[in-house]
């Protein structure tokens, strides 16, 4: 990470920048914008909650085997896919996977297989801009100091409840407040998408990141000073917690399920799968470098996850609450870690407002850098295919999500959002991600491909990695995919073991994806249609 970083601040400015876009395409402007935006991207929600949720449930340090090894074969392999992808498809005008994939794979079926790098990323902002939503909401609730005096995880799990209109209680009387922050982020998601490339995201991820990582240090500092903070539980101490976070459980690694997890959580923090960094890569120059920019990104997201995420939440949990009932917290999953144990802690601390703002807000950098990645696959769409302009492009789609949000709002009891995170979130990611490297590796072939993607290169990959993309990848993907399908997604389509009054809205989830997905292959239809139509004429 540091000989990354290193190499890239002693880069002239020049070297690897692009120029300005020939035609009219747009671009980075800076490189470290470039790596902000990308990292961006990567680090959301999923690095500070997701991440030290599933690690202590499932094997703690041990966990980090199969982590590292899913990194390693699947995530860096498939970030230098999707940059190469991306970059090959802006060099002609393609910022959506639909296009670089025609133009990887000369067969009329690849663009309808390219669909799903909008569908998915489309799908999952629906639900995350709601997620995202609440850390606006918590970050203002404890500058505010709204929730102080509900002092126990019992009480704090009542306030998010009725927040997110669960339950109407004595704290909420109805949703209209998570209804209003939502309102709040979708409007910070629109405004930086309105500005663009250069000027919209690339602005955002240069205020953002920065302050992500100083607020993620100060809590880091906060969290590994907290010593023992209950003097008549000594055994309740931060050192417990990294002890808790950190030592290995070998006998896990035997279980399928902890491997699985573990390259579960490494495309989700990634972004991998959903064609989210091919978009991204579209708007780099033509030869500006893949492997140095593709190798750093994932580097920041793992820092930003394996350092950083693991120090806050869970050794600040094991101090306060201890060690058996921080096991029941992540199992609980990552919601009750994030929004119900934290407020606890906080309102223990001396300036515990403070520190709440700070962590909800270093939430919502995390999570609007990401949403925002999310919806730029289908604004690149409607620009580059259907050559409509940004501002058309941009208005649409949140008219779309916002038609898409109201559903995910008012059934969240329901299990409406779940539903949608598994099929789209979690299924999807590593169904797109097989056919992804399938057509890059074995359709454009596995040497063009490294070809391609050493083109500018400031960084040399060894050949071995050719090697593993071509099988190593696709096959570690395709057991993933198949073990998923056996395991969860046979009882999870016959909704095996779910309560007779959700399932009207478990469907209502799966037709919304389905409209979704017909309605961006009609549209790539059209664009196709369009373009032979044009170039008849
Ligand atoms: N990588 C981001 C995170 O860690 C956002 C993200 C990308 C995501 N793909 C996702 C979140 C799929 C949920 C599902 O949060
Ligand atoms: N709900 C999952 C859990 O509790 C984690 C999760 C799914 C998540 N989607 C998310 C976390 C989006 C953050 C953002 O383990």
């Amino acid at each position: 990470m540091i000989f990354c970083l290193l190499r890239i601040l002693r880069t002239p400015r020049a070297g690897g920048m692009p120029l300005p876009a020939a035609g009219g395409r747009a671009r980075w402007a800076t490189r470290a914008g470039l790596i902000l935006a990308m990292a961006g991207n990567a680090i959301g929600l999923g690095n500070f909650l997701r991440f030290p949720a599933k690690a202590a449930a499932n094997g703690g340090g041990a966990f980090l085997i199969p982590y590292f090894c899913a990194l390693l074969l699947l995530g860096i392999p498939l970030m230098w896919v999707e940059w190469t992808m991306g970059r090959h498809g802006g060099r002609h005008g393609h910022g959506s996977t639909p296009g670089m994939f025609s133009l990887m794979w000369k067969h009329p079926v690849s663009k309808y297989l390219g669909a799903l790098g909008i569908i998915l990323p489309f799908s999952v902002a629906v639900f995350y801009c709601f997620i995202e939503s609440w850390t606006l909401g918590y970050a203002c609730f404890s500058g505010a100091g709204t929730y102080f005096g509900q002092e126990t995880r019992e009480a704090m799990g009542a306030f998010l409840r009725g927040y997110q209109g669960v339950e109407a209680n004595a704290h909420f009387a109805s949703v209209l407040p998570a209804v209003l922050f939502l309102a709040a982020a979708l409007s910070i998601n629109y405004l930086f998408l309105r500005r663009g490339i250069a000027g919209g995201i690339e602005v955002l991820a240069r205020w953002a990141m920065p302050l992500l990582f100083v607020f993620a240090l100060v809590l880091v500092v906060r969290v590994l000073t907290l010593g023992a903070p209950d003097p008549a539980q000594p055994d309740n101490s931060v050192l417990a917690g990294l002890g808790f976070m950190w030592n290995p459980d070998f006998s896990r690694l035997s279980s399928a399920q902890v491997w699985l997890v573990a390259a579960g959580q490494i495309f989700f923090t990634l972004s991998l799968g959903q064609g989210m960094i091919n978009t991204y890569a579209s708007y780099l120059a033509e030869d500006q470098d893949v492997t140095l920019n593709g190798l750093t990104t994932s580097l920041a997201n793992e820092f930003a996850e394996v350092i950083l995420g693991a120090t806050i939440a869970i050794p600040a949990a094991v101090a306060f609450f201890g060690l058996a009932q921080t096991q029941e917290i992540a199992r609980q999953g990552a919601f009750d870690l994030g929004f119900v144990s934290m407020p606890v802690i906080f309102q223990k601390l001396p300036l515990g407002q403070l520190f709440g703002a700070m962590w909800f807000l270093l939430l919502f950098f995390a999570g609007v850098t990401s949403s925002v990645a999310m919806l730029q696959p289908v604004i690149a769409f409607l620009q580059d295919e259907l050559g409509w302009s940004r501002p058309r492009a941009v208005n649409s789609v949140f008219l779309a999500l916002l038609l898409c949000v109201a559903p995910v709002v008012a059934f969240f009891r329901h299990g409406f959002l779940d539903e949608l995170d598994f099929w789209a979130g979690t299924l999807g990611l590593a169904l797109f991600a097989v056919i992804e490297i399938v057509v890059f590796s074995w359709v454009f072939g596995a040497r063009r491909g490294f070809e391609e993607m050493h083109r500018g290169a400031e960084l040399h990959v060894p050949g071995i990695f050719r090697f593993i993309m071509q099988y190593v990848t696709p096959l570690y993907l395709i057991a993933i995919l198949g073990a998923w399908i056996v395991q969860d997604a046979a009882g999870r389509l016959l909704m095996e073991g779910e309560e007779p009054a959700r399932r009207p809205y478990l469907w209502g989830a799966r037709v919304l994806l389905l409209i979704i997905s017909a309605a961006v292959l009609w549209l790539v239809r059209l664009a196709w249609r369009r373009r032979a139509a044009r170039a008849e004429a």
